[in-house]
């Protein structure tokens, strides 16, 4: 469930970093925009620690009312204000054994701070209303997506917090800097959509679809993707996902009334067929050369004059992180194949009738 999907540079880094905090006990800092993956980074790095046993206990520090966070964080005492009819455990209490993912931490009050601070550096805390010294042992993963530094220069967050906290620090990348990222990731939403939706049969995305999909910046990063992604399996009524599936009209670069010329038109066109066959094999070239209906040579020729080598590499690796854990030995065998390369259809498409053009 925790499976991350990535091949690109970027987010190969965040895997490594991803298994290397893995194996120690310290806090760990998540940044990174809305949607980039940071409350599946915070699990992924439980999953992967010796507390996966234990349990994973998010806590989002903006959605819940400033009077009540201290009781929801750190718990309370019967009696300890109105309404506390009985003592009650706070999220850290039930985050024993486990991990504490204190999400949106820029928005816990100055004096909460001050609490958690003494927790990351004694392990200690009390309950709202209660005089005894409890100890925990609970992991603390937070995560923001403003700039906490900014926060610390207008005094709204401490620095000696912040530092306790970024000790190990992990940035997710926006997707649009995770190159072809955005079309891996594509391919397994819309199988893993499919999946949930028997009755239809989408092949794949259009190349107009591709296009988009390599053009548009992703504001909203994979969460956007995803369920844009979802939204044009839902809408689709043909065999591919089309632009306007994926409400995606209007971005694309190459409009229809733009002119290309013929041969940068024929280029665009090899490039995302060759991007769309890697991506469907997984990298494995024999396969691919057999969809497009080209000899190997012409394939490795090809990879080469569009500077798609790299990409073929990518897709080689595993996309999942590797389920080892604390010790690190090396091995990126791939664990789990991604569901998408389950089946792998034939793309009845051929790099042929581009290749007449000229
Ligand atoms: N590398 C990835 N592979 C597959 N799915 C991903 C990946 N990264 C994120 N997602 C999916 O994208 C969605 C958003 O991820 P997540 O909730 O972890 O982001 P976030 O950074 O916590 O966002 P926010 O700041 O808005 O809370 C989730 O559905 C998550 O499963
Ligand atoms: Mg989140």
């Amino acid at each position: 469930m925790d499976d991350m999907v990535g091949a690109s540079p970027a987010i190969c880094g965040v895997f490594e970093k991803i298994s290397k905090v893995a194996a120690t006990e310290m806090p760990v800092l998540l940044t990174g925009e809305t949607g980039t993956g940071k409350e599946l980074t915070a699990q992924a790095i439980h999953a992967r620690s010796v507390r996966k046993q234990g349990p994973f206990v998010p806590i989002n520090c903006a959605a819940i009312p400033e009077t009540l966070l201290e009781s929801e964080l750190f718990g309370h005492e019967r009696g300890a204000f109105t309404g506390a009819v009985q003592q009650k455990k706070g999220k850290l209490e039930a985050a024993a054994g486990g991990t504490l993912f204190l999400d949106e931490v820029g928005d816990l009050l100055p004096s909460l701070q001050v609490k958690l601070l003494r927790f990351l550096q004694e392990g200690t805390f009390e309950r709202v209303g209660g005089q005894e010294t409890l100890h925990v042992d609970t992991r603390v993963i937070a995560a923001t997506n403003v700039e906490l530094k900014a926060a610390i220069d207008q005094n709204r967050f401490r620095e000696d917090l912040y530092y306790r906290l970024g000790v190990l620090h992990i940035h997710l990348p926006p997707l649009r800097d995770r190159g072809e990222d955005v079309l891996l990731m594509a391919m397994v939403f819309l199988q893993q959509a499919l999946a949930a939706m028997t009755h239809k049969t989408i092949r794949g995305f259009s190349i107009q679809a591709i296009d988009a999909l390599r053009t548009h910046s992703w504001p909203g990063n994979v969460r956007e993707l995803s369920n844009r992604v979802r939204r044009a399996v839902v809408m689709s009524e043909g065999e591919e996902i089309t632009r306007q599936d994926l409400d995606l009209v209007g971005e694309d670069i190459h409009a229809a009334d733009s002119l290309d010329s013929l041969r940068a038109a024929h280029q665009r066109i090899e490039t995302e067929l060759l991007v769309k066959a890697l991506t469907f094999h997984r990298g494995n070239m024999s396969r691919v050369a057999r969809d497009l209906k080209v000899s190997r040579s012409t394939l490795y020729r090809k990879l080469k004059q569009y500077e798609l080598e790299k990409f073929t590499l990518s897709l080689a690796q595993p996309m999942a992180i590797p389920k080892t854990t604390r010790k690190s030995n090396g091995d990126a065998s791939p664990s789990k194949r991604s569901p998408m390369m389950a089946e792998e259809p034939s793309i009845e498409t051929s790099l042929q009738p581009a290749a007449q053009i000229l």
